[in-house]
């Protein structure tokens, strides 16, 4: 829907346009190494950037802005499988229909941006689409923000207000929450904040433990127990992740959550869940439906995939006036696509028993086992993961190990990127544009690389 200038010439132009940027986009339709006369270019061009942002980067990875589907080409000229979708955004591949649109309709808008004090149609859209895939929760409101640690950093300011002089929160032990001031020290890792001072009283307590899932849900509620009994009445809320992005997908059961959201309600604490990483990629549009944890949730953030982030949250923690505000809600764009996502995911066969996205997990969590215990025994260990976040260990499952694998993978063709700690493990977002001819050619390319490298 155009909300900005329309004519018939205007749509006319742009069905055409849309329609020759789709074609040109859809000539990159597989691996290919680099061109023989751009083969210098991806090197040269990181190098400079690297020098410009102070840092260097993981891979040698330059978009050229071409790519489809799962394939993303770079500057020079190679093409690759993308597994990683930027880290999440990209859910649904690239040069998806979805976004060119998107982008096209944007373009007859009469700003770039938009914002808080003066609305558009965009946000007001993909506001009502998301609360209202929310209805069974208590769920009420959302409000935008400019990152997914911003949106953390807006969940906690409405807590605090409503807990005032509560100020301690409990999480998880390898959590990850973002790089805002405050979610720093939410995250688990303290490698991430070295030289910071603590700004803000958190305890970690431990997720479910994976390796004995019997015991997961009195392991964590022993350590609750034991954290109120040193510290009465000074804690907020409990923040989780239902799936741990960044620790390698460490996931529990709906018991485990009932149990530990119900020890929560029972202590006065609210329930605060990080959908940044897991938002549209699990067998439901959030992962709090996919537990079926509707009832426990008062405040939910979002971000990725949304291809817009923010925090939804219940009357009750509605902030007073002054608490939450910030110019952008984000481009016209974006926000245009966002709606479109959410509408194309929900009405779409993706969720449920019979979804793409409980598909999609099941094709690569089954090869992945198949490999791990023929061609790749010893190579290829753990497999798991929710949707379409799978994670998988690799060797001795070391972070040398598991750099080496990934740094081959992509030299062979495939980008995807590690995560967690004791173990690390490999980390796959996948988009959910794969046809089952993809999935086999990656899965040679995962063969063939642990065989060279493992
Ligand atoms: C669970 C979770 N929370 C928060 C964030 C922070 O989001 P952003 O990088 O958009 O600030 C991330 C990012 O990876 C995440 O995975």
């Amino acid at each position: 829907m155009i909300h900005g200038v329309q004519s018939g010439q205007i749509q006319e132009l742009s069905n055409k346009l849309f329609s020759e940027i789709l074609l040109e986009q859809t000539k990159i339709m597989g691996v290919k190494p680099a061109d023989e006369d751009k083969k210098h270019l991806s090197e040269e061009v990181i190098n400079e950037y690297a020098s410009l942002k102070g840092r260097g980067f993981f891979f040698n990875y330059m978009s050229s802005g071409r790519g489809h589907g799962p394939f993303t080409e770079l500057v020079d000229g190679s093409v690759k499988f993308d597994l990683i979708g930027a880290i999440g955004p990209n859910l649904l591949g690239h040069s998806h229909p979805i976004t060119i649109k998107a982008h096209l309709e944007a373009a007859t808008s009469d700003v770039m941006m938009c914002g808080n004090l003066l609305s558009h149609q965009e946000p007001y859209k993909l506001s009502k689409v998301l609360l209202n895939a929310v209805k069974k929760s208590r769920l009420k409101h959302f409000w935008f923000a400019g990152s997914g640690s911003f949106a953390n950093d807006s969940a906690l300011k409405m807590l605090w207000q409503k807990k005032a002089p509560n100020y301690r929160l409990i999480a998880f032990q390898k959590a990850f929450a973002g790089r805002s001031i405050a979610t720093q020290d939410i995250t688990y890792n303290a490698g991430y904040r070295e030289g910071m001072p603590q700004t803000i009283q958190v305890d970690h307590i431990p997720h479910f433990d994976q390796n004995d899932p019997t015991n997961a849900l009195q392991k964590t509620i022993d350590a609750l127990n034991e954290l109120v009994k040193e510290r009465p009445n000074q804690h907020c809320a409990i923040m989780m992740e239902l799936i741990q992005g960044e620790a390698g997908f460490v996931y529990g059961t709906k018991e485990y959550y009932e149990g530990v959201f119900k020890w929560a309600k029972d202590h006065g604490l609210y329930v605060w869940v990080d959908e940044v990483q897991s938002f549209g990629r699990t067998h439901e549009l959030f992962a709090f439906q996919h537990f079926g944890l509707d009832e426990y949730v008062d405040v939910v953030t979002v971000g990725k995939a949304l291809q817009a982030c923010g925090t939804l949250y219940t009357e009750e923690l509605n902030p007073k006036p002054g608490l939450i505000a910030g110019t952008f809600n984000g481009s016209i764009a974006a926000l245009n696509a966002g709606e479109k996502v959410v509408r194309y995911l929900t009405e779409g066969n993706f969720y449920g028993e019979n979804g793409r996205m409980k598909e999609l997990e099941g094709k690569f969590i089954s090869k992945l086992n198949h490999l791990g215990a023929t061609t790749c025994k010893g190579k290829i260990g753990y497999a798991g993961g929710v949707g379409t976040m799978i994670s998988f260990e690799v060797g001795d499952s070391s972070k040398d190990a598991t750099d080496k694998f990934i740094k081959k993978l992509f030299e062979n063709g495939i980008i995807c990127f590690s995560a967690g700690k004791d173990p690390v493990r490999v980390r796959f977002l996948i988009p959910t544009c794969l046809t089952d001819e993809h999935i086999d050619d990656i899965f040679k390319i995962i063969e063939k690389t642990a065989q060279e490298v493992l």
